[in-house]
């Protein structure tokens, strides 16, 4: 394989899998993922995160090939993780004297996980430098991005920040590692889906580590997931921030769950009120058919939120409530929302979407719209102040 070269004896050993379904056995990967990992080959070498463990078969020589017959000093552990992490044992059986660069929080988990001695750990505490020759790297703590031991690696030599799961993406990459070799559009979805499923929330951490980074002088953002910044660091720079603020675009993602299609059809008839407002983004999603994974991608993208369901056991449909809980967790803010049910008797449905609607920082734009049985023009009345006040 060629060299992947990312600055002076910087090195990008990355993988791509293409055949996992899930990522955390959970969020949907149809376009793949990939894991970075990177070596600094200088006077001391230092991997930065490893891969997880056979997807890459091949790891162990390259990073072999790459040290030349040299010994490797130094595996900086950025996130415990086992994407990263599950190569850790290997890397010690391979070369026995190597000391393991993290902070104290990993501590246990080195050792719950694989067995790693104290005696084994160089501990690092925020802001240490750790001197390689050429490069010196600053350890800048940023817990909860994503797990609570999980810190960043700034090299002050180049630059260059190996940020871990920060700026990362969902997406194999195709050939093109660095951002001035891909087309990023396909890249902007899939990187903002990664951040509303993982990192979303913990956003207030997030806003945590760029006040950390401020008056850093990054020229090159190495994530362990997705393409490496090296053109354009300030555009995934802004991405996050824009995100990690709640900030969104105008436009409404509507989510129903139907049984019969009665609740569906309030769906339709409510987007085309709103797009006869001249709304253009307008997005309408099947919860039992469309994983949620993609409908919290569009919900943090999107401003207004209009969530219908027909009863079901007196509550709301189970895949609706799946969809809530997850919308409880991760914790979108500041939406619009609007709400709608239908029922056959006695409801629930609406009822228990407003139990959860409640519980979330979002404002309320109208009324919720609920019926019985089968829509009509005069049942539905109520969506007019719905699509007029949503944007
Ligand atoms: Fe890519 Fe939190 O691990």
């Amino acid at each position: 394989m060629k060299k992947i070269v990312i600055s002076n004896r910087v090195y990008y050993i990355g993988t791509n899998d293409r055949k996992k379904s899930l990522f955390e056995n959970n969020w949907p990967l149809p376009f793949g993922v990939s894991s970075n990992s990177y070596l600094i080959a200088d006077q001391k070498s230092a991997l930065i995160d490893t891969l997880e463990f056979g997807s890459k078969d091949d790891y162990l020589e390259v990073i072999e090939s790459i040290l030349d017959g040299k010994d490797l000093d130094y595996l900086i552990v950025n996130h415990m993780e086992p994407d990263h992490s599950s190569m850790i044992g290997w890397i010690q059986k391979r070369y026995p004297s190597v000391k393991i660069v993290t902070n104290n929080k990993a501590f246990k988990m080195l050792n719950a996980f694989y067995g790693v001695k104290s005696e084994s750990i160089y501990e690092v505490k925020d802001g240490d430098v750790l001197d390689l020759g050429y490069h010196k790297l600053k350890f800048v703590m940023t817990p909860w991005v994503h797990w609570p031991e999980t810190m960043m690696t700034y090299d002050t030599t180049d630059g260059i920040l190996f940020s871990c799961d920060a700026f990362g993406s969902f997406g194999t990459l195709d050939g093109g590692i660095f951002d001035d070799e891909i087309n990023f559009s396909f890249y902007e979805d899939e990187m903002r889906r990664y951040y509303s499923n993982i990192v979303g929330k913990y956003s207030h951490m997030v806003q945590k580590a760029f006040a950390k980074l401020s008056g850093t002088d990054i020229r090159c953002i190495a994530p362990s997931h997705g393409p490496v910044w090296r053109s354009n660091p300030s555009k995934a720079l802004e991405l996050y921030n824009r995100w990690s603020l709640h900030e969104s675009e105008e436009g409404v993602v509507i989510v129903f769950a139907s049984m019969y299609g009665n609740t569906e059809r309030m769906a339709d008839y409510v987007a085309r009120l709103i797009s006869e407002r001249g709304v253009k983004n307008i997005r309408i999603y099947d919860v039992s058919k469309t994983h949620v994974s993609f409908i919290l991608n569009d919900i943090w993208k999107y401003k207004s939120v209009i969530l219908g369901s027909s009863a079901y056991n007196s509550g709301m449909h189970p895949m609706m409530l799946h969809l809530c809980n997850e919308l409880e967790v991760l914790n979108p803010k500041f939406k619009k929302y609007a709400l709608f049910g239908s029922f056959s008797w006695s409801g629930g449905g609406l009822k228990s979407l407003e139990t959860f609607a409640a519980n979330m920082e979002w404002s309320q734009v109208a009324p919720p719209v609920e019926l019985m049985g089968s829509p009509d023009e005069t049942k539905m009345a109520g969506f007019a102040e719905i699509a007029s006040n949503i944007i």
